[in-house]
Protein backbone atom coordinates (compact mmCIF):
# COMPACT_ATOMS: atom_id res chain seq x y z
CA UNK A 1 0.00 0.00 0.00
CA UNK A 2 1.14 3.44 -0.60
CA UNK A 3 1.82 5.60 2.36
CA UNK A 4 0.17 8.58 2.51
CA UNK A 5 -0.83 8.13 -1.11
CA UNK A 6 -2.48 10.15 -3.42
CA UNK A 7 -6.60 9.89 -3.09
CA UNK A 8 -8.44 11.29 -5.60
CA UNK A 9 -8.85 8.58 -8.15
CA UNK A 10 -12.04 7.58 -10.32
CA UNK A 11 -14.15 9.86 -12.37
CA UNK A 12 -14.13 13.59 -11.29
CA UNK A 13 -16.18 14.45 -8.35
CA UNK A 14 -19.66 15.58 -9.27
CA UNK A 15 -22.02 18.09 -7.13
CA UNK A 16 -21.70 16.92 -3.45
CA UNK A 17 -24.28 15.04 -2.56
CA UNK A 18 -24.02 13.73 1.78
CA UNK A 19 -23.90 10.56 0.57
CA UNK A 20 -20.92 11.16 -1.17
CA UNK A 21 -19.11 12.50 1.92
CA UNK A 22 -16.35 9.72 2.59
CA UNK A 23 -13.60 9.37 5.41
CA UNK A 24 -10.41 11.04 4.45
CA UNK A 25 -8.62 7.67 3.76
CA UNK A 26 -11.13 6.04 2.28
CA UNK A 27 -10.42 6.75 -2.01
CA UNK A 28 -13.26 7.67 -3.43
CA UNK A 29 -14.93 5.01 -5.57
CA UNK A 30 -13.47 2.30 -3.31
CA UNK A 31 -15.29 0.24 -0.67
CA UNK A 32 -14.21 1.62 2.68
CA UNK A 33 -11.28 -0.18 4.54
CA UNK A 34 -12.59 -2.05 6.84
CA UNK A 35 -9.86 -0.61 9.35
CA UNK A 36 -11.39 2.82 8.28
CA UNK A 37 -14.71 1.84 9.09
CA UNK A 38 -15.46 4.34 11.94
CA UNK A 39 -12.43 7.08 10.49
CA UNK A 40 -14.66 10.01 11.48
CA UNK A 41 -15.25 12.78 8.21
CA UNK A 42 -16.01 15.99 8.47
CA UNK A 43 -18.87 16.97 9.96
CA UNK A 44 -22.17 17.78 7.86
CA UNK A 45 -22.42 21.31 9.18
CA UNK A 46 -18.83 22.00 8.06
CA UNK A 47 -19.31 20.43 4.26
CA UNK A 48 -22.97 21.92 4.44
CA UNK A 49 -21.38 25.48 5.26
CA UNK A 50 -18.86 25.46 2.61
CA UNK A 51 -21.49 24.58 0.31
CA UNK A 52 -23.55 27.56 1.58
CA UNK A 53 -20.88 29.79 1.42
CA UNK A 54 -19.92 29.11 -1.89
CA UNK A 55 -23.62 29.46 -3.19
CA UNK A 56 -23.87 32.45 -1.09
CA UNK A 57 -21.11 34.68 -2.36
CA UNK A 58 -20.84 33.43 -5.65
CA UNK A 59 -24.43 32.27 -7.21
CA UNK A 60 -23.11 28.67 -7.84
CA UNK A 61 -23.15 25.21 -6.82
CA UNK A 62 -20.14 23.37 -6.05
CA UNK A 63 -18.72 21.32 -8.11
CA UNK A 64 -15.59 19.74 -6.18
CA UNK A 65 -15.11 19.89 -2.29
CA UNK A 66 -12.12 19.01 -0.90
CA UNK A 67 -11.01 18.30 3.54
CA UNK A 68 -7.69 18.32 4.92
CA UNK A 69 -7.60 18.25 8.88
CA UNK A 70 -5.13 19.87 11.50
CA UNK A 71 -2.91 18.08 13.72
CA UNK A 72 -1.37 17.55 16.93
CA UNK A 73 2.80 16.30 17.49
CA UNK A 74 3.01 13.60 19.86
CA UNK A 75 6.35 14.23 19.94
CA UNK A 76 9.52 15.57 17.71
CA UNK A 77 9.08 19.56 18.61
CA UNK A 78 11.08 21.88 16.52
CA UNK A 79 12.78 19.27 14.70
CA UNK A 80 11.39 19.49 11.14
CA UNK A 81 13.07 22.34 10.51
CA UNK A 82 16.36 20.67 11.31
CA UNK A 83 15.40 17.61 9.04
CA UNK A 84 14.51 15.93 12.23
CA UNK A 85 11.94 13.11 13.01
CA UNK A 86 8.48 13.67 14.10
CA UNK A 87 5.15 12.14 15.16
CA UNK A 88 2.27 13.73 14.51
CA UNK A 89 -1.37 12.72 14.07
CA UNK A 90 -4.19 14.36 11.98
CA UNK A 91 -6.97 15.25 14.13
CA UNK A 92 -10.74 15.12 13.67
CA UNK A 93 -11.12 19.41 12.68
CA UNK A 94 -11.28 19.77 9.30
CA UNK A 95 -10.72 22.82 6.68
CA UNK A 96 -13.11 22.50 3.64
CA UNK A 97 -12.39 23.97 0.40
CA UNK A 98 -15.46 24.30 -2.14
CA UNK A 99 -14.93 25.15 -5.86
CA UNK A 100 -16.78 25.62 -9.40
CA UNK A 101 -15.48 27.17 -12.48
CA UNK A 102 -15.75 30.87 -12.65
CA UNK A 103 -17.38 32.82 -15.22
CA UNK A 104 -15.14 35.83 -14.91
CA UNK A 105 -11.34 35.72 -15.66
CA UNK A 106 -9.75 35.37 -11.85
CA UNK A 107 -9.91 33.09 -9.81
CA UNK A 108 -11.43 34.25 -6.54
CA UNK A 109 -11.29 32.75 -3.17
CA UNK A 110 -13.76 33.41 -0.55
CA UNK A 111 -12.72 32.70 3.30
CA UNK A 112 -16.38 32.02 4.89
CA UNK A 113 -15.12 32.00 8.52
CA UNK A 114 -12.94 35.42 7.58
CA UNK A 115 -15.50 36.88 5.58
CA UNK A 116 -12.34 38.00 3.14
CA UNK A 117 -12.05 37.70 -0.45
CA UNK A 118 -8.94 37.41 -2.54
CA UNK A 119 -8.64 37.42 -6.15
CA UNK A 120 -5.56 36.69 -8.36
CA UNK A 121 -6.68 39.55 -10.46
CA UNK A 122 -6.14 41.65 -7.46
CA UNK A 123 -2.41 42.71 -5.83
CA UNK A 124 -3.69 42.14 -2.30
CA UNK A 125 -4.03 38.50 -3.10
CA UNK A 126 0.12 37.95 -4.53
CA UNK A 127 0.58 38.50 -0.72
CA UNK A 128 -1.32 35.71 0.86
CA UNK A 129 -0.46 31.90 0.95
CA UNK A 130 -3.80 30.87 -0.14
CA UNK A 131 -2.66 33.30 -3.44
CA UNK A 132 0.99 31.83 -2.96
CA UNK A 133 -0.84 27.81 -3.34
CA UNK A 134 -2.79 28.83 -6.31
CA UNK A 135 0.35 30.62 -8.03
CA UNK A 136 2.67 27.77 -7.41
CA UNK A 137 0.93 25.08 -8.36
CA UNK A 138 1.92 22.94 -10.90
CA UNK A 139 -0.60 23.25 -13.41
CA UNK A 140 -2.82 25.55 -15.58
CA UNK A 141 -5.76 26.60 -12.80
CA UNK A 142 -8.49 27.47 -14.76
CA UNK A 143 -10.51 30.02 -13.11
CA UNK A 144 -12.82 29.43 -9.96
CA UNK A 145 -14.56 30.73 -7.65
CA UNK A 146 -13.46 28.62 -4.33
CA UNK A 147 -14.74 29.15 -0.79
CA UNK A 148 -13.37 28.08 2.22
CA UNK A 149 -14.05 27.30 5.90
CA UNK A 150 -12.31 25.65 8.63
CA UNK A 151 -13.39 24.07 12.60
CA UNK A 152 -9.67 23.62 13.47
CA UNK A 153 -9.15 26.53 16.12
CA UNK A 154 -7.72 29.32 14.75
CA UNK A 155 -4.24 30.56 16.15
CA UNK A 156 -3.99 27.95 18.68
CA UNK A 157 -0.92 25.77 17.35
CA UNK A 158 -3.39 23.08 15.89
CA UNK A 159 -2.03 24.40 12.21
CA UNK A 160 -5.39 25.65 10.91
CA UNK A 161 -3.33 27.42 8.07
CA UNK A 162 -2.42 24.23 7.10
CA UNK A 163 -4.91 22.29 6.67
CA UNK A 164 -6.77 25.45 4.71
CA UNK A 165 -3.88 25.70 2.51
CA UNK A 166 -3.71 21.89 1.99
CA UNK A 167 -7.45 21.50 1.46
CA UNK A 168 -7.33 24.51 -1.03
CA UNK A 169 -4.39 22.32 -3.02
CA UNK A 170 -6.90 19.48 -2.90
CA UNK A 171 -9.74 21.47 -4.05
CA UNK A 172 -7.37 22.17 -7.19
CA UNK A 173 -6.23 18.77 -7.72
CA UNK A 174 -9.70 17.86 -8.17
CA UNK A 175 -10.62 20.47 -10.72
CA UNK A 176 -7.60 20.23 -12.84
CA UNK A 177 -7.10 16.62 -12.80
CA UNK A 178 -3.58 16.86 -11.83
CA UNK A 179 -2.72 15.33 -9.09
CA UNK A 180 0.13 15.74 -6.80
CA UNK A 181 1.87 13.50 -4.74
CA UNK A 182 0.90 14.26 -1.09
CA UNK A 183 4.86 15.17 -0.42
CA UNK A 184 4.73 17.05 -3.26
CA UNK A 185 1.65 18.83 -2.30
CA UNK A 186 3.05 19.29 1.06
CA UNK A 187 6.18 20.91 0.03
CA UNK A 188 4.17 23.14 -2.25
CA UNK A 189 2.22 24.61 0.52
CA UNK A 190 4.99 25.03 2.66
CA UNK A 191 6.77 27.20 0.16
CA UNK A 192 3.76 29.06 0.12
CA UNK A 193 3.60 30.05 3.98
CA UNK A 194 7.43 30.85 3.37
CA UNK A 195 6.43 32.86 0.55
CA UNK A 196 4.66 34.81 3.20
CA UNK A 197 7.68 35.36 5.27
CA UNK A 198 6.44 32.12 7.86
CA UNK A 199 9.73 29.92 8.05
CA UNK A 200 7.91 27.18 8.88
CA UNK A 201 9.07 22.88 8.76
CA UNK A 202 7.16 20.44 6.60
CA UNK A 203 5.40 18.61 9.52
CA UNK A 204 1.81 20.58 9.32
CA UNK A 205 1.35 20.38 5.66
CA UNK A 206 2.96 16.52 5.71
CA UNK A 207 0.54 15.10 8.39
CA UNK A 208 -2.50 16.96 6.61
CA UNK A 209 -1.96 15.51 3.49
CA UNK A 210 -0.41 12.00 4.43
CA UNK A 211 -1.59 10.61 7.83
CA UNK A 212 -3.62 7.89 8.13
CA UNK A 213 -6.90 7.03 10.41
CA UNK A 214 -5.75 5.75 13.48
CA UNK A 215 -1.94 5.90 12.97
CA UNK A 216 0.58 8.52 14.12
CA UNK A 217 2.50 9.40 10.95
CA UNK A 218 6.60 9.27 11.32
CA UNK A 219 8.13 11.07 9.31
CA UNK A 220 11.21 11.98 8.45
CA UNK A 221 11.82 15.78 7.64
CA UNK A 222 15.08 15.02 5.85
CA UNK A 223 14.25 12.17 3.78
CA UNK A 224 11.02 12.73 3.60
CA UNK A 225 9.70 9.55 4.07
CA UNK A 226 6.57 8.70 6.01
CA UNK A 227 5.32 5.66 8.14
CA UNK A 228 2.12 4.97 9.38
CA UNK A 229 2.68 3.80 13.15
CA UNK A 230 -0.68 2.09 14.35
CA UNK A 231 -2.05 3.64 17.47
CA UNK A 232 -3.19 1.69 20.85
CA UNK A 233 -7.12 1.28 20.45
CA UNK A 234 -8.79 4.37 21.84
CA UNK A 235 -9.43 2.61 25.75
CA UNK A 236 -5.76 2.69 26.12
CA UNK A 237 -4.86 5.74 24.28
CA UNK A 238 -6.70 9.02 24.17
CA UNK A 239 -5.27 12.40 23.49
CA UNK A 240 -6.94 15.05 25.21
CA UNK A 241 -6.18 18.49 23.55
CA UNK A 242 -6.31 21.55 26.19
CA UNK A 243 -6.01 25.10 24.52
CA UNK A 244 -4.08 28.02 26.97
CA UNK A 245 -5.67 30.51 24.81
CA UNK A 246 -2.23 32.20 25.28
CA UNK A 247 -1.87 35.36 23.25
CA UNK A 248 0.91 34.04 20.70
CA UNK A 249 2.12 37.58 18.86
CA UNK A 250 5.46 37.05 19.76
CA UNK A 251 5.12 33.31 18.15
CA UNK A 252 6.53 34.13 14.54
CA UNK A 253 9.79 35.90 15.40
CA UNK A 254 10.82 33.94 18.56
CA UNK A 255 10.15 30.54 16.09
CA UNK A 256 12.68 32.67 13.31
CA UNK A 257 15.08 33.38 16.09
CA UNK A 258 14.52 29.18 16.99
CA UNK A 259 15.12 28.36 13.12
CA UNK A 260 18.26 30.53 12.59
CA UNK A 261 19.96 29.30 15.81
CA UNK A 262 19.99 25.51 14.44
CA UNK A 263 20.96 26.50 10.95
CA UNK A 264 24.36 29.00 12.78
CA UNK A 265 24.89 25.86 14.83
CA UNK A 266 24.53 23.65 12.02
CA UNK A 267 27.17 25.95 10.05
CA UNK A 268 29.21 26.35 12.87
CA UNK A 269 29.15 22.50 12.83
CA UNK A 270 29.95 22.37 9.16
CA UNK A 271 26.61 20.33 8.91
CA UNK A 272 24.12 20.48 6.23
CA UNK A 273 21.20 20.28 9.02
CA UNK A 274 21.36 19.37 12.95
CA UNK A 275 20.10 16.09 11.96
CA UNK A 276 23.63 14.99 11.32
CA UNK A 277 24.63 16.34 14.73
CA UNK A 278 25.12 14.03 17.69
CA UNK A 279 26.14 14.83 21.50
CA UNK A 280 29.78 14.56 20.58
CA UNK A 281 29.75 17.16 18.34
CA UNK A 282 28.15 19.21 20.14
CA UNK A 283 29.95 18.86 23.20
CA UNK A 284 33.62 19.08 21.34
CA UNK A 285 32.28 22.90 19.75
CA UNK A 286 32.97 26.14 21.40
CA UNK A 287 29.52 27.33 20.73
CA UNK A 288 27.60 30.05 22.41
CA UNK A 289 25.28 29.30 25.84
CA UNK A 290 22.32 29.38 23.72
CA UNK A 291 23.36 27.78 20.68
CA UNK A 292 24.89 24.50 22.97
CA UNK A 293 21.17 24.13 24.33
CA UNK A 294 19.15 24.52 21.34
CA UNK A 295 21.06 21.95 19.85
CA UNK A 296 21.19 19.68 22.59
CA UNK A 297 17.31 19.76 22.15
CA UNK A 298 17.30 19.03 19.09
CA UNK A 299 19.74 16.11 19.27
CA UNK A 300 18.16 14.44 22.22
CA UNK A 301 13.87 14.97 20.67
CA UNK A 302 15.32 13.16 17.28
CA UNK A 303 16.48 10.44 19.87
CA UNK A 304 13.14 10.92 22.21
CA UNK A 305 10.85 10.70 18.66
CA UNK A 306 12.58 7.13 17.46
CA UNK A 307 12.22 5.91 20.94
CA UNK A 308 8.89 6.74 20.69
CA UNK A 309 8.27 5.13 17.73
CA UNK A 310 9.55 1.74 19.40
CA UNK A 311 7.90 2.18 22.42
CA UNK A 312 4.48 2.42 20.78
CA UNK A 313 5.32 -0.38 18.34
CA UNK A 314 5.89 -2.28 21.40
CA UNK A 315 3.04 -0.80 23.30
CA UNK A 316 4.85 -0.06 26.28
CA UNK A 317 2.89 3.28 27.08
CA UNK A 318 4.79 3.86 30.61
CA UNK A 319 8.25 4.53 28.71
CA UNK A 320 6.42 6.28 25.48
CA UNK A 321 4.88 8.68 28.05
CA UNK A 322 8.22 9.24 30.09
CA UNK A 323 9.34 10.21 26.82
CA UNK A 324 6.65 13.11 26.09
CA UNK A 325 7.44 14.64 29.71
CA UNK A 326 10.93 14.56 28.94
CA UNK A 327 10.07 16.74 25.38
CA UNK A 328 8.33 18.80 27.38
CA UNK A 329 11.25 19.67 29.95
CA UNK A 330 13.56 19.85 26.72
CA UNK A 331 11.35 22.33 25.57
CA UNK A 332 10.61 24.28 28.42
CA UNK A 333 14.33 24.59 29.47
CA UNK A 334 16.44 23.93 26.72
CA UNK A 335 14.55 25.07 23.72
CA UNK A 336 12.58 28.25 25.79
CA UNK A 337 9.47 27.50 23.63
CA UNK A 338 7.28 26.81 26.19
CA UNK A 339 4.87 29.36 28.75
CA UNK A 340 3.58 28.89 32.32
CA UNK A 341 0.22 28.01 31.46
CA UNK A 342 1.60 25.08 29.01
CA UNK A 343 3.66 24.19 32.62
CA UNK A 344 0.95 24.04 34.43
CA UNK A 345 -0.96 21.72 32.21
CA UNK A 346 1.60 19.40 32.15
CA UNK A 347 2.69 19.40 35.92
CA UNK A 348 -1.01 19.06 36.67
CA UNK A 349 -0.92 15.73 34.13
CA UNK A 350 2.46 14.66 35.91
CA UNK A 351 0.60 14.57 39.26
CA UNK A 352 -2.20 12.36 37.85
CA UNK A 353 0.44 10.26 36.23
CA UNK A 354 2.00 9.83 39.71
CA UNK A 355 -1.17 9.11 41.27
CA UNK A 356 -1.93 6.22 39.10
CA UNK A 357 -5.07 8.14 37.58
CA UNK A 358 -4.53 6.74 34.01
CA UNK A 359 -2.40 9.40 32.70
CA UNK A 360 0.41 8.39 30.27
CA UNK A 361 2.57 11.19 29.36
CA UNK A 362 1.80 15.11 28.12
CA UNK A 363 3.75 18.13 26.35
CA UNK A 364 3.16 21.17 24.80
CA UNK A 365 2.43 20.31 20.75
CA UNK A 366 3.36 22.62 18.02
CA UNK A 367 5.52 25.89 18.07
CA UNK A 368 4.96 26.47 21.52
CA UNK A 369 4.73 30.18 23.47
CA UNK A 370 1.08 29.62 24.18
CA UNK A 371 -0.88 27.65 22.22
CA UNK A 372 -1.81 23.94 22.75
CA UNK A 373 -0.94 21.23 25.44
CA UNK A 374 -1.86 17.69 25.17
CA UNK A 375 -2.38 14.83 27.38
CA UNK A 376 -2.17 11.16 26.34
CA UNK A 377 -3.97 9.32 28.90
CA UNK A 378 -6.26 5.93 28.87
CA UNK A 379 -9.96 6.53 27.48
CA UNK A 380 -11.24 5.66 31.56
CA UNK A 381 -9.62 8.67 32.59
CA UNK A 382 -10.06 11.75 30.54
CA UNK A 383 -13.41 13.00 32.65
CA UNK A 384 -10.76 12.91 35.21
CA UNK A 385 -7.94 14.05 33.74
CA UNK A 386 -9.95 16.92 31.96
CA UNK A 387 -11.85 17.62 35.89
CA UNK A 388 -7.98 17.93 37.55
CA UNK A 389 -6.79 19.82 34.86
CA UNK A 390 -8.89 22.51 34.66
CA UNK A 391 -9.44 22.80 38.49
CA UNK A 392 -5.17 23.23 38.76
CA UNK A 393 -5.44 25.58 35.18
CA UNK A 394 -8.65 27.70 37.04
CA UNK A 395 -6.22 27.86 40.60
CA UNK A 396 -3.41 29.08 38.59
CA UNK A 397 -4.76 31.61 36.24
CA UNK A 398 -8.59 32.40 36.90
CA UNK A 399 -9.88 31.52 33.74
CA UNK A 400 -11.14 28.01 32.43
CA UNK A 401 -10.09 25.83 29.78
CA UNK A 402 -12.14 23.27 27.49
CA UNK A 403 -9.91 19.82 27.17
CA UNK A 404 -11.58 17.96 23.95
CA UNK A 405 -10.21 14.48 23.14
CA UNK A 406 -9.19 14.07 19.25
CA UNK A 407 -9.05 11.35 17.09
CA UNK A 408 -6.68 10.03 14.87
CA UNK A 409 -7.75 10.47 11.46
CA UNK A 410 -6.65 10.06 7.60
CA UNK A 411 -5.16 12.78 5.33
CA UNK A 412 -6.66 15.49 2.33
CA UNK A 413 -9.16 14.50 0.50
CA UNK A 414 -12.04 15.23 -2.50
CA UNK A 415 -15.58 14.19 -1.15
C1 LIG B 1 5.04 24.92 13.79
C2 LIG B 1 5.66 24.76 12.42
C3 LIG B 1 6.16 23.33 12.21
C4 LIG B 1 7.06 22.88 13.36
C5 LIG B 1 6.40 23.18 14.71
C6 LIG B 1 7.31 22.90 15.86
O1 LIG B 1 3.88 24.15 13.89
O2 LIG B 1 4.73 25.08 11.42
O3 LIG B 1 6.83 23.24 10.98
O4 LIG B 1 8.31 23.48 13.27
O5 LIG B 1 5.96 24.51 14.80
O6 LIG B 1 7.62 21.55 15.92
Amino acid sequence: MERGGIRISGPRPKNLTIDKIVAPGSPPGMAPDPMNDHAPAPPLQTVVRAGAGLRSRFGTPAAWTAAAPGRVNLIGEHVDYSGGLVLPIAIDRWALAVAAPARGPATRVFSIDLDRMESTDDPPAGSSALAAVIRRFPADVPPLDIALTSDVPRGAGLSSSAAVEVALATVLEAATDERLHPRDKARLCQLAEHDVGVPCGIMDMYAATSAEPMCALSIDCETLVTRAVPLPPPEDFAVVVINTKVNRTLAVTAYAERREACAQVAAQLDIANLRAADRTMIDRASLSLVHRRRAEHVVAENDRTRRAVEMLERGDLAAFGDLLFASHDSLRVLYEVSCPELDTIVDAARRLRDDGVGVIGARMTGAGFGGCAIVVCRGGAVAETARQIRAAFVSAYGREVAPFVVRAVGGSAVL
